[in-house]
């Protein structure tokens, strides 16, 4: 099989986590970074620092997507600039995987969706949470039900305030409601608005209040009841805080005879990781994470020694293997759509002090 010759549009912060999992999909031989474009020449570097030489470099993403050494485009840009980029992208007829949020607003996602539908294009979105091996053990669990139906969960998701004033060295572009178009719920919580639609199917119904206590134009933090359209019900509370370094997400999920803990990070083998079993009458299990992980990583016929830093090496796996075996490749821009819908639902709600429908 020949390697997936990638190009990056946008070479920031993240774009190391995806340029880290390159480097090991290049030693593989599944991808290869072909080309990178970024304003700022200096992210091109870095990337290649961690991934290696790149043979086309440019300012332009237009240039990456037209760049016949290109097979499939990796958008990785501030978000308000998804939405031109995946018109392009579109029209170019490459496979796509973008980073989320997939745009600021609504309205917005709402017609990337239908672009990317009617192009017909191969596209994932960046939600790596789904390749933790501790949520994938979940979602066995809630899928076998083997500790009986879910009632309902409790969801706390935090992360450092990630803007150049809080923490430095950060841009400081989602402190800004024009740029990034909401804050902690938006940009960060997304993935659990993700997470928590794929674990308990699709949701009909929120209530949301937010609050913006660093008083930036997003809001810094959101409480949220969600309904599930087949009657499960929780609550997510999203919180940018003051805390470098820490970013978590801890989930509590009751069960008709059982109930699950789990605490995980961005980061493979992070030190918060845990998974508590209990059932009625039972000892409670606690799961060692990293024999988890190295049973995830064997079952998918990785070595279980592999040293993976961030779970993005699994999701550009994921999309590699997709498109070599010619399927469609996950989470896709419906599942992106399905947990943009629960956020708009949410913010509609805060301005509202209504429940709120969500969009489908
Ligand atoms: N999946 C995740 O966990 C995760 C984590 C962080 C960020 N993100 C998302 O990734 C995207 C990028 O975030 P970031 O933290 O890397 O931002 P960043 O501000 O650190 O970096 C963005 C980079 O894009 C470049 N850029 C700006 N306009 C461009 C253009 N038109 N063409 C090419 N490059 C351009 C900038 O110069 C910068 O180097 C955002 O959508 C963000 O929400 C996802």
């Amino acid at each position: 099989m020949k390697p997936l010759r990638l190009g990056f549009i946008g070479c920031g912060m993240i774009a190391q986590a995806h340029a880290a999992a390159v480097r090991l999909l290049q030693a593989d031989g599944l991808v290869q970074l072909v080309a990178a474009a970024d304003p700022d020449p200096t992210g091109i570097d870095r990337i290649a620092a961690i991934a290696g030489p790149i043979d086309h470099r440019y300012e332009h993403g237009r240039d990456v997507i037209a760049c016949d050494d290109v097979d499939a485009v990796v958008l990785i840009t501030p978000t308000r600039f998804h939405r031109d980029a995946i018109v392009a992208v579109c029209a170019s007829g490459k496979p796509l995987f973008t980073e989320k949020p997939l745009a600021p607003t609504f309205d917005v996602v709402t017609e990337i969706r239908d672009v990317i539908e009617d192009a017909g294009i191969a596209c994932q979105v960046g939600f790596q949470s789904r390749f933790h091996p501790i949520n994938r053990r979940l979602a066995t669990l809630v899928a076998s039900r083997e500790l009986g139906a879910v009632m309902g969960y409790a969801l706390r998701d935090d992360q450092y305030w990630p803007t150049g004033d809080v923490v430095a060295g950060h841009t400081s572009w989602r402190s800004d409601r024009a740029e990034a178009g909401g804050g902690a719920l938006l940009e960060h919580s997304i993935h659990s608005c993700d997470l928590l639609t794929w674990l308990f199917g699709p949701t009909e119904r929120v209530y949301a209040t937010t609050r913006s206590v660093f008083g930036y134009s997003v809001e810094d933090t959101a409480a949220l009841t969600i309904h599930h359209v087949d009657g499960v019900v929780g609550n997510l509370v999203s919180i940018f805080n003051g805390v470098e370094g820490r970013e978590e997400r801890r989930l509590e999920v009751f069960f008709e005879r059982g109930t699950v803990e789990i605490t995980t990070d961005f980061l493979v083998g992070a030190p918060e990781d845990s998974m508590l079993i209990q059932r009625p009458g039972q000892a409670p299990e606690r799961l060692d994470p990293s024999a988890l992980r190295r049973a995830d990583f064997a079952a998918q016929g990785l070595d279980p020694d592999r040293e993976v830093w961030v779970y993005q090496y699994l999701a550009h796996r994921a999309f590699a293997s997709a498109l070599a075996s010619g399927t469609a490749p996950t989470p896709n821009v419906r599942d992106a759509f399905a947990a943009h819908a629960l956020v708009d639902a949410a913010y509609r709600s805060a301005a509202s002090n209504q429940p709120e429908q969500v969009r489908r």
